[in-house]
């Protein structure tokens, strides 16, 4: 098939050094940790996919939902023309929600996964023909730059999933700050963001029946095997997810089950039996939190959404 979209190569794109070396410097520190940025290689992209289908996973069929219900509202608040730039460009349904409400001349899909970004956003090429398809690789955790040929006077930055709740509250004011300044004025967000609430809930979510984010979260050690020049055995490692009450977050962990040694790059690590290897924390706010957070870069929070329970929000920033 011929390439339908534009792509745009960017510089942070899945840089294998960046992997390298924040791994090598990730099981180096105590207690051991790496981004959650590594998740999604092409197979981590697809077991997230699956996340998004279990029962427990409230947060993706909620989201769903309330854009459903608050389309009207939101393509009145984008208004006529808006274009729309997706960060974290899944296979999701949401972003088709948007796109038909809004009809959009152009969109521009974000993602850290290269191979993934290209599949997706040629199936919305494909689907919406009238539709100017762009795509642009990059790591989001670091600055973003819109590619030049990316033109609109009117963007609509979107970013669904609570995945700004995977930044540190710090590292989410500060992506919050450099959407700010991305955005013309007049420019708007759409976040999802999903919201504190009872543990065994929140717990049931990141622990599924299934075993989907148990998989999810092991692949990020069969990604170091494959990628880099590692023995590590991701049978030799247990899923761990709970939510930490004080810090707002959900943590997820991979846990040793014997005292083993692993080798990386050439370099040895050490596990004992039970150690930790911290993979995500995923921060659930409160509506006022997170609009204060908006608020103290400057963006009015001008309109909000969320379910009869009040699982999870969708919140409109302007920048004024
Ligand atoms: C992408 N992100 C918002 C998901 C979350 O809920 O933090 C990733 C995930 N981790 C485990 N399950 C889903």
């Amino acid at each position: 098939m011929a390439l339908a979209i534009h792509f745009h190569e960017q510089p942070s794109c899945e840089r294998q050094s960046s992997l390298r070396d924040e791994v090598l410097a990730g099981f180096s520190a105590s207690p051991k940790q790496i981004s959650p940025k590594f998740f999604y290689d092409r197979r981590g992209s697809e077991l997230f996919e699956n996340i998004c289908r279990q029962p427990e996973y409230y947060l993706t069929r909620v989201e769903e939902q309330i854009l459903s219900q608050a389309a009207n509202e939101i393509v009145e608040l984008a208004g006529p023309g808006a274009d729309l730039i997706e960060f974290g460009s899944g296979a999701s349904r949401k972003v088709r929600l948007l796109l038909e409400a809004l009809h959009p001349s152009s969109y521009l899909g974000l993602d850290i996964s290269q191979d993934f970004l290209l599949t997706s956003t040629q199936r919305l090429a494909a689907d919406y023909p009238w539709l100017e398809v762009h795509a642009a690789c990059c790591d989001f955790s670091e600055q973003v730059e819109l590619p030049d040929d990316f033109q609109t006077r009117q963007p609509l930055a979107f970013f669904p999933g609570s995945s700004i709740g995977n930044f540190t509250p710090a590292q989410a004011r500060r992506f919050l700050f450099e959407l700010h300044q991305l955005l013309p004025s007049g420019g708007s967000a759409l976040i999802g963001v999903d919201l504190v609430k009872d543990r065994k809930m929140l717990e049931a979510a990141y622990n599924d029946r299934a075993q989907a984010t148990a998989a999810f979260n092991l692949n990020v050690l069969q990604r170091i095997r494959n990628e880099l020049h590692a023995d590590i055995d991701p049978t030799r490692f247990e899923h761990r997810a709970f939510f930490n009450e004080a810090e707002s977050r959900i943590e997820m962990h991979l846990v040793s089950t014997e005292p083993q040694e692993v080798l990386i790059e050439g370099r040895r690590f050490h596990f004992d039996e039970g150690e930790s290897l911290h993979t995500e924390n995923s921060y659930k706010y409160s509506l006022e939190a997170f609009c204060g957070l908006a608020r103290s870069v400057g963006f009015d929070c001008i309109g909000r959404w969320t379910d009869a329970e009040r699982l999870f929000s969708v919140h409109f920033l302007r920048k004024p």
